[in-house]
């Protein structure tokens, strides 16, 4: 294999250590969640081949850069977020030549390739935390994770109040190799995810070491998992009171197992190995933080570049709201000189076209289907708002075909974790991970030749590739023309501001160079003076009326791009 190892994708000559081209400061980076994206082999699960089959499908889409979710050796107990081995794939997605070839194939498309980096646990089936379990108490292992005495008079208690993301205490105990209930280990997510004590020197010399294997093997950048959680506060604190352990901490970093300020002496030693390498490698921070200026820390100058902008994420569709969340966002980052991030669907999430599909106030997770046609209507407004920000916008597979979230999946169809763990939190994730339809007919909708590990609906036909290629009308079209006008046009993604206008209730307008975006959050048409010459909308515009100064009617639920 070392012979063809994947070239970073600029490999000019000026492409050394420390050139820079910024290349992922206004970069559209689309998420590939593997098991669901394209089954190469037949199997009903997407693998590596099909990923790399479906590359040009992403080149055409117009995007800059693909982010991979986890594709490692994994028991799959949370869909591969529980890692057995960091430098080998899992044989359902393929080999490491299989990736070998992914990452050369992008590079020879234009296309970046960042994989998923999960530090914070392991899966209870890596090598050394099998041994820790084996050897039982006293075994050096043991110190590489967090293992403790249970409280109470036999150890029958854990050994603090913490709960885990996905519901049930956040600790597990052991049964000692004699047979005998054991010490407990912590787990802020599945009892098979142990937490790693990344006090631990051993801990900190693996990753470096996993961060190198991977740049070695050519990839343009990581996506770093919890990154908010790897430090927890000395002596594991009881939460006293606060109740169930919250994704977003408190605001002033007290929440002893997330956003402790240690984690960023890790992110400068691993912003020094990416600096080392050529073609300008990159990472971006998972990091549910409660505010935006938390979230800054993350991306000072000498530690990561990115971090994804979950406030926004979680914003309903209302002006005021946007509004408010796109100043903060960007105020927050510009004394760090990093770009804002933008994003509205991912993995974890329900879909935006069904957020927005019901009132305002839905969280991001929801099983209700509210209304197909309106959700749908706000999503593609929503996309090209988000599309017309200053920095870098993330984009989940299916968004661009307009996909629903599937709300009625039945109870034993679901695979989530945190679905049989939750009491109502966070436990609808299957939901936007049904494999995407490519095809309008066929057992799996053009999946694979096999068929779904999710169940596809009906409906999925009319909603695929094939079927949205070349409609103008369609939600894919709609993505495509965005992104190649934002290819264009400079005065998109770049900068770091936005110049809002007076407008209507209702109505975001603002400028940026050579350019105005126009969204209309309301369910009612507003009349407003056309600012330029149209260049894009989100739905169906009176084009006879859009001479600059004109007065254009801007219908409901709907952005308009233009030039001036
Ligand atoms: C992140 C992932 C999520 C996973 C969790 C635990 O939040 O995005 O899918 O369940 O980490 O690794």
């Amino acid at each position: 294999m070392t012979q063809h190892l994947a070239a970073p994708l600029s490999g000019t000559s000026d492409d050394a250590p420390g050139h820079r081209t910024g290349w992922w400061q206004d970069a559209v980076i689309y998420q590939v969640y593997p098991r669901s994206f394209a089954d190469g082999n037949g199997d009903g699960m997407g693998d590596l081949d099909g990923v790399r089959r479906r590359l040009p499908y992403l080149r055409e889409l117009g995007v800059d850069a693909v982010w991979l979710s986890p594709f490692y050796a994994s028991p799959q107990a949370d869909a591969g977020y529980d890692v057995a081995d960091y430098r080998a794939i899992d044989p359902m997605f393929g080999t490491l030549l299989d990736a070998d070839a992914l990452i050369h194939d992008a590079h020879a498309l234009g296309l970046r390739v960042i994989v998923d980096l999960v530090p914070n646990h392991s899966s209870d089936a890596h090598d050394w935390f099998r041994r820790a379990l084996r050897e039982g108490p006293g075994s050096a292992l043991r110190e590489r994770y967090h293992f403790r005495p249970g409280k109470g008079a036999h150890g029958e208690l854990p050994p603090n109040d913490w709960e885990s993301v996905f519901g049930g205490a956040a600790w597990t105990r052991t049964t000692d190799p004699d047979g005998t209930p054991g010490d407990w280990y912590l787990h802020l997510f599945a009892p098979e995810q142990p937490d790693f004590n990344w006090d631990h020197p051993a801990v900190a010399d693996e990753f470096r070491s996993i961060l190198r294997f991977w740049l070695d093997m050519g990839v343009d950048g990581f996506r770093v998992d919890v990154a908010h959680g790897l430090v927890k506060a000395p002596g594991l604190p009881d939460l006293g009171g606060a109740g169930r352990l919250r994704l977003l901490g408190t605001a002033d970093g007290g929440t002893p197992f997330f956003d402790q300020d240690g984690v960023h002496a890790i992110y400068r030693q691993w912003r020094t190995i990416l600096d080392e390498y050529p073609g300008e490698r990159i990472a971006v921070a998972e990091a549910w933080t409660p505010t935006v200026e938390r979230t800054a820390h993350y991306v000072r100058p000498d530690e990561l570049h990115q971090a994804f902008n979950f406030q926004y994420l979680a914003t309903s569709w209302e002006s005021e709201a946007l509004r408010e969340v796109i100043e903060v966002s960007l105020a927050a980052m510009r004394p760090v000189g990093a770009p804002a991030t933008w994003v509205l669907s991912n993995h974890d999430v329900t879909r935006h076209a069904t957020r927005f599909a019901g009132p305002p106030g839905v969280g991001t997770q929801t099983r209700e289907p509210g209304d197909r046609v309106l959700g749908l209507r706000r999503a593609r407004a929503a996309t090209l708002l988000m599309l017309a920000l200053p920095g870098s916008a993330y984009v989940y597979q299916g968004e661009e075909l307009g996909l629903p979230d599937v709300t009625d999946l039945p109870d034993e169809a679901r695979q989530d974790p945190s679905y049989f763990r939750a009491d109502g939190q966070d436990g609808f994730r299957d939901g936007c991970r049904v494999p995407i339809p490519w095809a309008r007919e066929g057992s799996s909708y053009g999946f694979g030749a096999g068929g779904s590990w999710l169940p596809q609906p009906d409906h999925w036909g009319e909603l695929s590739v094939e079927a949205q290629t070349g409609d103008p009308a369609s939600t894919l079209e709609l993505y495509r023309a965005a992104l190649s006008v934002r290819k264009e046009h400079p005065g998109l993604g770049g900068g770091s501001a936005v110049e809002w206008r007076d407008a209507p209730e209702g109505v975001l307008i603002f400028a940026r160079t050579g350019f105005v975006c126009t969204v209309n959050t309301t369910g009612t048409a507003v009349r407003i003076p056309a600012p330029g010459e149209l260049l894009l909308a989100s739905g169906p515009v009176d084009a006879g009326n859009t001479a600059p100064g004109a007065e254009f009617e801007l219908p409901a639920d709907t952005t308009v791009w233009w030039s001036v």
